[in-house]
């Protein structure tokens, strides 16, 4: 995949850096308020009965802060918290490794569950509703089932595609929180924090406008803080005045609405390629050279959310406002 400064990946260049400005409990933690309410009843609730909390599922576009809730729900239940992915269990074996080594109450993250193998969500099952497991002993003729019983735990499962997951699985989280692309405010109250911890002098403004062009992301918005810092300490006196970030912004290709090179690539080649569609995203991915995952993924759930891009039975289909953000002439059928 291209590089991106606005790239979500959840594992990249920034991770070091994204865990030392992570908020660590809900009062550092910037908007989603209702997700938020919620499950600061339920933890207290549990709590007071001084049991484990229900099974969480977090479902959401990437970047919207999955892991750091789930850290945060440990973290205010006082348990531990271990994390894993879908793709890194691959045999139920591995999963029972994970599941005994748990402590009462302890809460496991699965991040991108809907990756999991089927083999292991059924292993998943009797765990998340009667806390055993049953485990294969034994080879052929002598093989026999043995149950394990498991301490209380809550399984909180992170996924970008609540779609996709079984229903099976879906149906045995008690708690279903979504999460939602944040406002320009709370986003800017995100970079001004992240300013603080990091050491770095911003205008008011300067924190807007970073807001503005993440689209709806804090792992973005962190991003651009970091690449504008670059400039500021290179190009600029180190403090980040609007000017700067402005032209910071400009460089990085960034623009008024947090489009990049690859959005660009993608809404333009709808247009000149597929006459605006509809058009299947395999066609689309093949044409710029992406993954079609990633651009269900990544892309195009914020192309949506603004207006630019629609869904039909056919296909995608890009929306008259697109013509108008590119500078280009809306064709007569549209
Ligand atoms: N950093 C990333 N996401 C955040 C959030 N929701 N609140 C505060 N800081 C953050």
């Amino acid at each position: 995949m291209e590089e991106r400064v606005v790239s979500q990946a959840a594992y990249g260049e920034d991770d070091h850096a994204e865990s030392s400005i992570r908020p660590l409990d809900f009062d550092q933690y910037i908007g989603q308020e209702k997700v938020k309410k919620n499950l600061e009843v339920f933890i207290e609730a549990a709590k007071m009965r001084e049991e484990s909390l229900d099974h969480v599922l977090l479902y959401g576009p990437p970047g919207l802060g999955k892991t750091t809730l789930a850290m945060i729900i440990a973290n205010e239940m006082g348990v531990n918290i271990r994390t894993t992915s879908g793709p890194a269990i691959e045999r139920p074996g591995d999963l029972a490794a994970v599941l005994t080594a748990l402590e009462p109450g302890d809460v496991l993250f699965i991040d991108e569950i809907h990756r999991l193998p089927r083999s292991v969500e059924e292993v998943l099952y009797p765990a998340m509703e009667d806390f055993c497991i049953d485990i294969i002993i034994g080879k052929e003729s002598t093989a026999r089932s043995v149950r394990l019983d498991l301490p209380p735990f809550t399984l909180i499962g992170a996924t970008t595609r609540a779609g996709m997951l079984s229903s099976p699985l879906r149906d045995r989280f008690g708690v279903h929180s979504r999460l939602e692309y944040y406002k320009e405010e709370e986003l800017s109250k995100i970079v001004a924090r992240s300013g603080e911890l990091m050491g770095v002098v911003m205008e008011e403004k300067a924190a807007m406008e970073m807001a503005r062009r993440s689209r709806g992301t804090p792992r973005v918005a962190n991003r651009l803080l970091r690449r504008v810092r670059d400039f500021a300490q290179v190009e600029g006196s180190g403090e980040i005045s609007i000017e700067l970030a402005d032209s910071a912004l400009e460089n990085l290709q960034v623009d008024r609405l947090g489009l990049d090179e690859i959005d660009h690539k993608l809404l333009r080649s709808i247009i000149e390629k597929f006459r605006g569609g509809p058009v299947g995203v395999e066609a689309v991915a093949a044409t710029i050279g992406e993954e079609a995952n990633t651009l269900e993924d990544v892309y195009e759930p914020y192309l949506m959310q603004i207006g630019f891009l629609v869904r039909t039975p056919r296909g995608r289909r890009v929306t008259p406002l697109v013509y108008e953000h590119l500078h280009m002439e809306v064709p007569d059928n549209e």
